[in-house]
């Protein structure tokens, strides 16, 4: 998608064209129109894959999503954020929504933390060596030995910026905004040059502030709109020394030192960036794409030349011009819209395959659906798979906590027997027991003893009854003798 840019932007310097042309025809001296600068422009959702292109990121700055993240809540951390193309317009309009959070108190912020919007006229993003910083024993070290110690941004520069700061000009804990510049002859240091003697003072902490640079060639404004009020920051005279066409923009910052360690920085983040041309003689930025013959054409329509039209027929001319310069954009623009269109139709293919995925998925739920109703009439049965497989987990689940419920009980029970028998032992002492014990065997001794004796009775009486029978039975033997043999 990348690829569409190109033709899109020089699409939109066409219909400028065609505008001031439109202006020019009513009003005669045309009234100046505002362009938005998509290469230094940018809003939610970020794609970050293009804005990369048009922006150097460096320390612990990161595009997200929703916002362009200059530097979390850790000190000695540098934000780094900046344009890779110059202005080509010194009337402009730069709106910036951020949001700097930390603690609610300022005097908990780090008091060397800072944060600042640049408009300088070199070009930061390629005279900054990242590889230097990464090389250094720390990021601080190496920043303060390239120079970079003034909110993050170098110190020795040729052009203007907006410092927001957590501390005053006394060093006091405060919010201040500075107006700082310099025409690259000396180097700036942060408590020295920074923040100023007039830096305004607004809280723009821990709330979503807009903050509005206006730079004309020679007057230099900057609003701030928190808490839906605007509060004029700075508005300085430049007639002496002009604001010049072909300055970079960059955000930086320096999150502060720990101090004791008590101090947090705070979170700054950029969410939304619009850099508006108020020049309608000039193109605002460069043409992406655009050959040096197309750009110097482009340049001479935009140029005052083309602003007064002496008659219909230097009218007609411009027209033509415009018309010709239309048809080549078509001519090129082709390519990339076949391009397009084959790759829309590739994707309405794909949405086709979804839509066709979505209505077979459809019907086979439907089916199974129905097999189930059938199913039910002859037992009783939940009425889809969906349904079964919920009433499945309720039974699990019920199972379960029943048995688990059992189990209890019979832990309960368990428990309480185990105290019962505990309980009588404490109470039946060990020696009573033994008492009870050896009374029964005295007992059972007894008894023995007893039944003992009375088979020993009875076996004499038994000797006695046999003797008797024996004396009785040979006196009868003795009788039968002498009756035989006398
Ligand atoms: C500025 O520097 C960046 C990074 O080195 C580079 O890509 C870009 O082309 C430079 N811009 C100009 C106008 O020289
Ligand atoms: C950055 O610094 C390193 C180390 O000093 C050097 O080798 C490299 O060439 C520098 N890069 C640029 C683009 O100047």
């Amino acid at each position: 998608m990348a690829r569409c840019r190109v033709p899109v932007a020089r699409w939109a310097q066409v219909c400028l064209l065609l505008l001031r042309v439109d202006a020019a025809g009513k009003h005669g001296n045309a009234e100046f129109q505002k362009v938005e600068l998509p290469h230094h422009s940018f809003s939610a959702p970020l794609e970050f894959s293009n804005l990369l292109g048009d922006w150097m990121l460096s320390g612990s700055s990161i595009f997200l999503r929703e916002r362009l993240l200059l530097h979390p809540h850790v000190n000695e951390r540098q934000g780094f954020a900046w344009n890779k193309r110059p202005l080509q317009t010194n009337d402009f309009q730069l709106t910036a929504t951020f949001v700097a959070n930390g603690a609610k108190d300022v005097s908990q912020a780090p008091s060397d933390q800072s944060f600042a919007f640049w408009f300088v006229r070199q070009n930061i993003s390629g005279d900054f060596n990242e590889t230097r910083m990464i090389r250094a024993a720390s990021w601080k070290q190496g920043l303060e030995e390239e120079g970079y110690m003034l909110s993050g941004s170098k110190a020795l520069f040729e052009g203007i910026g907006a410092v927001f700061s957590t501390s005053d000009v006394a060093k006091k804990p405060n919010t201040a905004v500075s107006f700082v510049s310099n025409d690259n002859h000396q180097s700036l240091s942060y408590f020295v040059d920074v923040p100023t003697s007039n830096a305004k003072i607004l809280d723009f902490r821990n709330k979503e502030v807009e903050f509005k640079f206006r730079v004309q060639p020679t007057l230099v404004q900057a609003f701030l709109t928190l808490d839906g009020q605007t509060h004029e920051c700075f508005s300085v005279d430049r007639a002496g020394f002009p604001v010049k066409v072909g300055g970079f923009i960059g955000f930086t910052a320096w999150s502060g030192s720990a101090g004791d360690g008590s101090m947090i920085s705070d979170a700054i983040s950029v969410t939304k960036v619009e850099v508006i041309n108020f020049d309608d003689e000039a193109i605002g930025e460069d043409v992406v794409g655009a050959t040096a013959e197309e750009t110097s054409a482009y340049s001479e329509l935009m140029s005052s030349n083309a602003r007064h039209f002496a008659d219909q027929k230097s009218q007609t001319e411009h027209l033509s011009r415009v018309t010709k310069m239309l048809a080549s954009h078509l001519k090129e623009t082709k390519p990339a819209y076949d391009v397009m269109s084959f790759q829309v139709s590739g994707m309405m293919d794909a949405l086709n395959k979804l839509d066709r995925d979505c209505r077979v998925l459809t019907k086979e739920m439907r089916i199974l659906e129905n097999e189930k109703i059938s199913n039910r009439r002859q037992a009783k049965r939940p009425k889809n798979n969906l349904d079964e497989l919920k009433s499945h987990v309720f039974g699990l689940r019920r199972i379960l906590e029943k048995e688990g419920q059992v189990h209890l009980s019979k832990i309960d029970a368990v428990q309480k027997n185990l105290n019962e028998v505990k309980e009588q032992a404490s109470k039946v002492g060990g020696s009573t027991m033994l008492g009870k014990l050896v009374d029964q065997t005295r007992l059972l001794e007894q008894s023995v003893l007893a039944s003992t004796s009375q088979t020993t009775w009875m076996l004499l009486i038994l000797l006695v009854v046999i003797v008797v029978l024996g004396v009785l039975m040979f006196n009868r033997m003795q009788y039968y003798e002498k009756k035989h043999f006398i």
